[in-house]
């Protein structure tokens, strides 16, 4: 049965027309996008959704008091899609125990960095490469694992690493990560999932050929 993919976004959607492109270019085998859901509603990624014909739908974190009820409405929205796999692709707000445990080991998330440096609380967008600068690391790169209630702490399902070269900003440094790595593993990462090819066993992801 062909997966139903809903991906979760917040900003320009780069890695959401990467999973787009590797659709329709038949890299993403057994999947289909069937929703994109924004956290923000002026984010572009919703004009790369409906300019393909991609449904859509909004879930802002401010417009509930409580983070329950946001992580209740947000597991409630993604049951309704019927999603067979949520992927994070720049989705800035943080998920639920609600959320995480309804769909274990069938969340995954892009990462811009070599998990476990630059991660977990408060490292999201230019503030990871910010840091990655910072400490002079010659080799940065980007993870795309699993989500568990650890922030960024998943099991990992694929890393790429990435040259830093002397003078780079964060903003040089975010642009070859993403052409080099992030919309190449995140869309095979994907693919795997779909043709369930990805076991976790004891919170390793195992691939199977
Ligand atoms: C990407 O670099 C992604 O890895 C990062 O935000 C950017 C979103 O760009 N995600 C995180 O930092 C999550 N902690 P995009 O909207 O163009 O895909």
């Amino acid at each position: 049965m062909m997966k139903k993919i809903v991906v979760l976004v917040s900003g320009g959607g780069t890695n959401l027309q990467a999973l787009i492109d590797s659709q329709k270019s038949g890299i993403i085998k057994n999947g289909k996008i069937t929703c994109v859901i924004s956290s923000n509603p002026n984010a572009y990624a919703l004009t790369r959704a409906t300019d393909n014909d991609i449904d859509t739908a909004v879930i802002r974190r401010k417009d509930f008091s409580k983070f329950d009820e946001y992580d209740e409405a947000l597991t409630e929205l993604l049951k309704s899609k019927n999603a067979d796999l949520v992927v994070l692709a720049g989705f800035m707000t943080i998920l639920g125990h609600k959320v995480i445990s309804a769909f274990e080991n069938k969340i995954i998330n892009i990462h811009p960095a070599l998990i476990p440096s630059f991660c977990g609380e408060g490292f999201y967008g230019l503030r990871v490469h910010e840091a990655a600068l910072k400490k002079g690391v010659k080799i940065s790169g980007a993870t795309a694992h699993f989500v568990n209630e650890e922030c960024d702490g998943g099991p990992i399902i694929i890393q790429k690493a990435v040259e830093v070269k002397y003078g780079d900003t964060p903003e040089t440094l975010q642009k070859r990560i993403m052409e080099q790595a992030e919309w190449k593993i995140l869309p095979e990462a994907v693919s795997l999932f779909c043709e369930d090819k990805i076991k976790v066993i004891d919170d390793i992801a195992v691939i199977s050929e």
